[in-house]
């Protein structure tokens, strides 16, 4: 196993009821908070006005940035900076999904940064220039990303069709709010990219060439296990709490980096490809990894990295085989055969992709280098995956 330093500061307040505290928790902040939310979700569902009510109780100012995009802008960041500055800001609170969450701690990065964020960390990775943020925190409403619990934030350039991203530990959140009622009202289509996501997430920590990472590979089999029990019956029954519960907590384990410390090493291929699809489509992101993993899968099995996919295939879906390779397909198998269950699309044609950017995606993926760890993956890799998936 390899050194590391376990860094996972962010408080969760977890389970019903538990929205009720914001107000106590935000006030350690200060007394200026900007709420940062969607497109219309956290009216309907009534967060917004429990969470408005609880900082009010508690004395704070509250300033508003509403209509965050689902692949959150960079104009919108540059808004809520502007924001913070002008009044004060000393808590920004991000009530949504990862979307909300991305947003608002690049919001946090840039109210403080004496340049751009976008040209400095985003696109040229000088991720050492960012030496104060204001704190984050995130109120979750859609399992998914893990960016309640982590310091990643992705931001799309709509003008560049660039989606980029970054991880900063000053970015984690100082507390997020975790209560599974108020996933009741995501939709399914939602609700099955988000699985896809959680899964997802986990695949491309599991999937390495490695022979090491025993105790890590065994707590992510026990999360896909727990995605693939509750991911079905909250897709079916919308306000099942225990399902919701079991996402929400997993969606958070996946990314928060507690997996992967001491780890020799990651993947990160589909979600490298997955930015190019919502780059220059603005498709949902759970449903680019959907329509990609299995092919990903498919592309990288070899006779050298065969003993993982044997593993995922006996261990999480309990398959048996003849030999090896004949294990592994299974096991593929049956990850596509689950993504359709939740309606997941099984191609790009499906979600309105056609050859045309294809050329012209691959090269962006794999601009800073090859991509993955199983195998590494290069422009002509990455082209052949898409046209696969086509
Ligand atoms: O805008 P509103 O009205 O809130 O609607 C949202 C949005 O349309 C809706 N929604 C959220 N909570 C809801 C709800 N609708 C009803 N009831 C609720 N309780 O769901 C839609 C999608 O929301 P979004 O935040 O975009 O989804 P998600 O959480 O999947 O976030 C996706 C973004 O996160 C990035 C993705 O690339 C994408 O930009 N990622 C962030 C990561 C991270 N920070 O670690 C890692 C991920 O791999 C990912 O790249
Ligand atoms: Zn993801």
């Amino acid at each position: 196993m390899k050194n590391f330093n376990y860094n996972i500061p962010t408080k969760v307040l977890f389970g019903r009821g538990k929205v009720n505290e914001v107000g106590k928790e935000a006030k350690r902040y200060g007394d200026k908070v900007l709420l940062v939310y969607g497109k219309g979700s956290v009216k309907k569902s009534g967060l917004f006005d429990v969470v408005v009510e609880s900082l009010k109780k508690s004395g704070i100012h509250i300033y508003k940035l509403p209509n965050i995009d689902p692949n959150p802008r960079i104009d919108s960041v540059y808004a809520g900076a502007e924001l913070c500055r002008k009044m004060g800001i000393n808590l920004i609170i991000a009530m949504g999904g990862g979307s909300v969450i991305d947003c608002s701690k690049a919001i946090a990065a840039q109210a403080n940064y004496y340049g751009d964020v976008w040209q400095d960390l985003y696109v040229e990775q000088k991720l050492n220039t960012l030496t104060s943020a204001l704190p984050v925190a995130s109120i979750l409403t859609l399992a998914a990303t893990g960016s309640e619990m982590n310091g990643n934030s992705v931001i799309s350039n709509m003008h560049t069709n660039q989606k980029l991203a970054i991880g900063h530990d000053l970015l984690r959140p100082v507390f997020s709010i975790l209560d599974p009622e108020y996933t009741f009202t995501v939709n399914q289509y939602h609700t099955a990219a988000g699985v896809v996501d959680i899964l997802s997430h986990l695949f491309e920590q599991y999937f390495t060439p490695d022979q090491e990472g025993y105790l890590q590979n065994r707590l992510m089999e026990a999360m896909m296990k727990t995605v693939i029990e509750y991911g079905p019956i909250a897709y079916n029954e919308l306000d099942d709490y225990e399902a919701r519960a079991n996402l929400m907590w997993t969606s958070s384990l996946a990314l928060n980096g507690m997996v992967t410390y001491g780890k020799v090493s990651t993947d990160w291929a589909t979600h490298g490809m997955e930015h190019e699809l919502s780059a220059f489509y603005d498709i949902t992101h759970g449903v680019g990894l959907g329509i990609l993993t299995p092919y990903w899968m498919k592309y990288v099995l070899s006779e050298e990295n065969v003993h993982r996919f044997v593993e995922y295939g006996k261990n999480v879906w309990n398959l048996d085989g003849e030999n090896n390779m004949e294990i592994a397909n299974k096991a593929i198998n049956k990850t596509r055969e689950f993504f359709s269950s939740l309606g997941i699309p099984s191609t790009l044609k499906e979600v309105g992709i056609d050859e045309s950017k294809l050329d012209k995606m691959a090269e962006q993926a794999t601009m800073f280098g090859a991509l993955g760890s199983m195998k590494k993956l290069y422009k002509e890799d990455v082209l052949a995956i898409y046209k696969m998936a086509l």
